[in-house]
């Protein structure tokens, strides 16, 4: 089967009609009327993490709780994702393949319509109704250890190359569903090309985005200027050459040159409305996906954002609070 756009082929294209056209509605909505509809979802499936990242925003405002039960989780997606016509979302957490049976609930109910984010370091599970894997790689191998704890880069490379080799899914080699996610800082940023090279024939895609810090002086921050415009032109020059394979825009990605979502800890070019983010209690998270259901919680710099999954809407025309 054909990529037409973001791994979807002719025939996904048309079972999914009527999400496209869905969302069209809610555009045209929120631009006459602004009426802010979720167009797309992400959810925190646990309140648990195998590792200890050291860029990581889901610890910084992590308390002691519970997961939900798979039948909670149920529930929500009819009474919500479904209801609301979200069309993708992204399982996140804590680390969502602790929590199979949630996934393969996400996956029945919202069928090709879920991407998983893992930090990989457990074997990847062939699920029907997934989307794809978005494997987090931050850098090369001894970068990306630094950040991620030592012997983590080769963990996850043996689990993806494990699920490379396994059988096709719904007739696609399995290498289709791994795509690679890099988070860019101020300690892995030379390594952007290295790694891109490293996997390039081996895995589906490779995606970019930015470290955001929730106070100022974070030293993972990658600061505005000439050596971060640099890796941006990198990026840009590597997708002229790869276009099938990095999947940031030209223009999603040269958004992060600069300040593109909001002043302070406020979004204000930045849709947050767009992606209906919960948490792992199914409580809403504000102002995004990567802040939190507390409103006493720390909060992501807007004006600092690297996000990748906003500013891919504010690239094509969806903005605003
Ligand atoms: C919180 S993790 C959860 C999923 C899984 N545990 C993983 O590591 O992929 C989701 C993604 O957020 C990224 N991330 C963590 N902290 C971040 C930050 N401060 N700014 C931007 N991205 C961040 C991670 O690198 C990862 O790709
Ligand atoms: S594996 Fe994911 S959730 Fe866990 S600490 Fe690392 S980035 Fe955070
Ligand atoms: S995605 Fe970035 S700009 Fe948007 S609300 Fe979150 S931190 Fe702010």
């Amino acid at each position: 089967m054909v990529d037409v756009i973001y791994g979807r082929g002719v025939t996904d294209i048309l079972r999914e009609m009527p999400y496209y056209i869905s969302i069209f509605k809610k555009m045209t909505m929120y631009r006459l009327f602004h009426v802010k509809q979720p167009m797309y979802g992400s959810v925190d499936v646990n309140n648990v993490c195998n590792l200890h990242c050291t860029h990581c925003y889901w610890w910084l405002n992590r308390k002691e709780e519970q997961d939900m039960s798979v039948e909670d989780w149920r529930q929500i997606i009819k009474d919500v994702f479904n209801k609301q016509r979200v069309f993708v979302t992204t399982l996140v957490g804590g680390e969502p393949t602790l929590r199979q049976d949630i996934l393969e609930v996400f996956c029945e109910l919202m069928p090709h319509r879920v991407c998983v984010v893992t930090n990989g370091t457990f074997p990847l599970k062939r699920y029907d109704g997934l989307y794809f894997y978005w494997v987090s790689l931050d850098g090369t191998e001894k970068v990306h250890d630094t950040i991620r704890g030592k012997g983590s880069y080769a963990k996850t490379k043996e689990n993806i190359m494990g699920y490379i080799s396994g059988p096709p899914r719904r007739g696609k080699p399995a290498y289709k569903d791994i795509w690679l996610t890099m988070t860019i800082n101020s300690v892995n940023h030379h390594t952007v090309e290295e790694l891109t090279e490293e996997w390039r024939g081996t895995v589906n895609k490779i995606g970019f985005q930015f470290h955001t810090p929730f106070v100022k002086g974070d030293p993972l921050t990658f600061p505005f200027g000439e050596e971060r415009n640099r890796v941006v032109d990198k990026i840009i020059e590597l997708k002229k050459k790869y276009p099938d394979y990095v999947i940031n825009s030209v223009k999603q990605i040269s958004l992060m040159k600069g300040n593109w979502g909001g002043i302070g800890t406020t979004p204000v070019q930045c849709p947050s409305w767009a992606i209906l983010s919960l948490d792992h209690m199914g409580r809403l998270k504000q102002p995004c996906c990567i802040g939190s259901a507390d409103s006493k919680s720390l909060k992501p710099l807007c004006e600092d954002c690297g996000l990748g999954c906003y500013s891919i809407l504010v690239a094509q025309g969806i903005t605003g609070n």
